[in-house]
């Protein structure tokens, strides 16, 4: 019993998140029938809609559908629409609330948004929320959060004053595992909005997932660290913006296993500075 609790424990299964155990099985089965039931009513019913008998009892409770991989380009629209509807964070995030197109909502604690000054001159993006982030509702507050402030105190950025931090995905998924492609692109629209309404100056990738997400590559982030990119989108080429000079570099979870590849990341880090800095002097010309 110990050795297969420490297998879970192994694998990420290290949290309960309700407090009664779910079948799921049961739950596909129950939404299965569920769907069947409602086309034969719909097939048999040519009853006149005014002449129908309100049905007043309550109907069977079925839970929500889980998007599957053939309905990702239905989500992945409704996504964009909903997503460029907003004009603030504050609506952004109100419709990443209410967003039902990425199952991972329902196994996350909170939704993590994102944090930082709104005109923040750089916007950092992860990869998801971890364990500590779904319990707090704010991206990077673990042991990376805390290696990531102090590299950002070193080229005089700071979370609160001129960052804005958020990552590709808004929920947890489950055991930290990598997010899905589905899950990646069901999301994408809002952080593609949420990148054009912070407007930062520069972007600062933090890991691969992130730089292959929002740069296109499949190469991995040794390769594509440690230099600049134009990064535009739907979403900033409808808001009228010009692309915005983009760095990846190392994950700070990464580098917590790997302190010797910290200075890889350091020189990134100058470089965002470098690169601040010249945009600043180019501005006061
Ligand atoms: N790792 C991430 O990529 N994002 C977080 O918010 C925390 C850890």
């Amino acid at each position: 019993m110990i050795a297969a609790l420490r297998w879970q424990v192994d694998s990420g299964a290290d949290e309960a998140i309700l407090d009664l155990a779910v079948d799921r099985f049961a739950e596909a089965a129950k939404a299965k029938a569920a769907a069947a039931t409602k086309r034969a009513t719909e097939t048999q019913d040519t009853t006149p809609t005014a002449n129908r008998q309100t049905n007043t009892a309550t109907p069977p409770e079925s839970p929500r559908p889980v998007p599957s991989l053939a309905a990702t380009d239905t989500v992945n629209q409704d996504a964009r629409v909903l997503a460029n509807a907003c004009n603030d964070l504050t609506a952004l995030r109100a419709a990443l609330e209410k967003f039902d197109g990425c199952p991972l909502k329902t196994t996350a604690t909170n939704l993590v948004f994102g944090t930082g000054a709104p005109s923040a001159d750089v916007m950092l993006i992860g990869e998801a929320p971890g364990r500590d982030e779904d319990r707090q509702g704010e991206p990077f507050v673990g042991a990376s959060g805390q290696l990531l402030e102090s590299m950002l105190g070193f080229v005089d950025l700071d979370r609160t004053a001129n960052v804005y931090i958020t990552n590709i995905l808004p929920w947890r998924p489950p055991g930290n595992r990598q997010p899905t492609a589905a899950e990646t692109s069901a999301c994408l629209p809002f952080l593609e909005r949420h990148i054009a309404l912070v407007a930062p100056r520069a972007l600062l990738f933090l890991g691969g997932t992130a730089a292959k997400t929002l740069l296109n590559r499949d190469e991995g982030i040794t390769r594509l660290r440690g230099k600049w990119y134009d990064y535009t989108s739907p979403a900033l080429e409808a808001a009228g913006l010009a692309p915005i000079p983009a760095m990846a570099t190392l994950h700070p979870a990464y580098l917590l296993r790997q302190p010797a590849q910290k200075r890889a990341a350091w020189l990134d880090f100058l470089s965002v500075r470098e690169k601040l800095d010249r945009m600043e002097l180019e501005k006061g010309r």
